[in-house]
């Protein structure tokens, strides 16, 4: 599960249904008791994640093995092909949070048991699988309603929102300013799923407030992330002030559809991205979006480990 699109639309929509179910009964679903093991690979930092997934484990019965990249021999020179080869000895999957995309392909081509994205350079599909799961809590589904992320199109979240968006049947609007626009081939991977599930995926250029507002028009959902990724704090780009027309606040909900759903993955600054009024206000489902790394990731694994 490298990337969104490596669930079809039915296995997509199956990870979710089983999502839903093990958050009804936290602890009546145990398939990794026996117990099995994943281990779970850092190479930046982690709240969510690395809890969710160390808590989710042990829940299903299994055993996390919770790793720092750089305490690793990962961190010294040993290769991702080795490290996948010893790894799969050990455990049943193997969950990774690091940088450029090349590296988690060349774990999974070596692992011998299947491999998690837990976050790249180009991708987030375990937060994209929560993200879903929280819109079908709050709108009752997920096809046919409209999305608009506002904000750096070019990264992990805005790629993954489009691919597992358009997989769910989304009309999926990536809004961002000049110069941090979505990879076309990502783009073009979108339109092709979108093709087979009646969705839509667009990348609008914000380059004033009503670009902004035109964006979010009707949105039952909109999305921001960080203006800054982790990684990226040296880049050398203004990654402010062409930013700012974008940020989520009240004038630009009031043009969203009743209702609306405000998502962000976290962690949040408020202020910048969004006002801590909508953040922490009604229409913010951010802490169930949360909670929901929880269920939605022991559920990919029952899945993964099952299936
Ligand atoms: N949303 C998310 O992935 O959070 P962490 O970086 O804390 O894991
Ligand atoms: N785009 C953000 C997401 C953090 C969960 C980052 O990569 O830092």
């Amino acid at each position: 599960m490298l990337r969104d699109d490596d669930l079809s639309p039915a296995e997509q929509a199956e990870v979710l249904d089983l999502a839903a179910a093990i958050k009804a009964d936290p602890y009546g679903h145990r398939p990794l008791a026996g117990p099995r093991a994943v281990a779970v690979i850092f190479d930046k930092p982690s709240t969510r994640t690395r809890v969710s997934f160390q808590v989710g484990i042990a829940a299903l019965g299994g055993t996390p093995v919770v790793i720092d990249g750089r305490d690793a021999q990962l961190g010294r020179g040993e290769s991702i092909a080795d490290t996948a080869r010893v790894l799969s000895r050990y455990v049943d999957a193997i969950v990774w949070r690091t940088g450029a995309d090349e590296r988690i392909q060349e774990m999974a081509a070596h692992a011998g048991v299947p491999v998690v994205n837990a976050l790249t350079d180009g991708f987030h599909p375990c937060q994209v699988l929560a993200d879903l799961q929280t819109i079908v809590e709050r709108q009752g589904r997920t096809a046919g309603l409209t999305l608009t992320y506002l904000g750096d199109g070019a990264n992990n979240m805005a790629h993954s929102l489009l691919l597992g968006g358009a997989t769910a049947g989304m009309h999926v609007r990536i809004a961002s300013p000049e110069g941090f626009h979505p990879d076309p081939a990502v783009l073009a991977d979108a339109r092709t799923r979108a093709a087979d599930t009646g969705g839509s995926a667009t990348a609008v250029m914000v380059g004033s407030r009503a670009a902004a507002l035109e964006a979010a028009a009707g949105a039952e959902v909109l999305v921001t992330d960080t203006w800054t990724s982790m990684g990226q704090e040296e880049d050398g780009l203004d990654r402010v002030a062409p930013f700012r027309p974008c940020r989520i606040d009240d004038e630009l909900l009031a043009g969203a559809a009743p209702d609306a759903t405000v998502l962000h993955c976290l962690p949040a600054h408020r202020g910048d991205e969004i006002t801590a009024e909508l953040l922490d206000g009604p229409t913010s489902a951010v802490w169930d979006e949360a909670e929901n790394r929880l269920h939605a990731q022991k559920a990919l694994l029952t899945w993964l480990l099952e299936r």
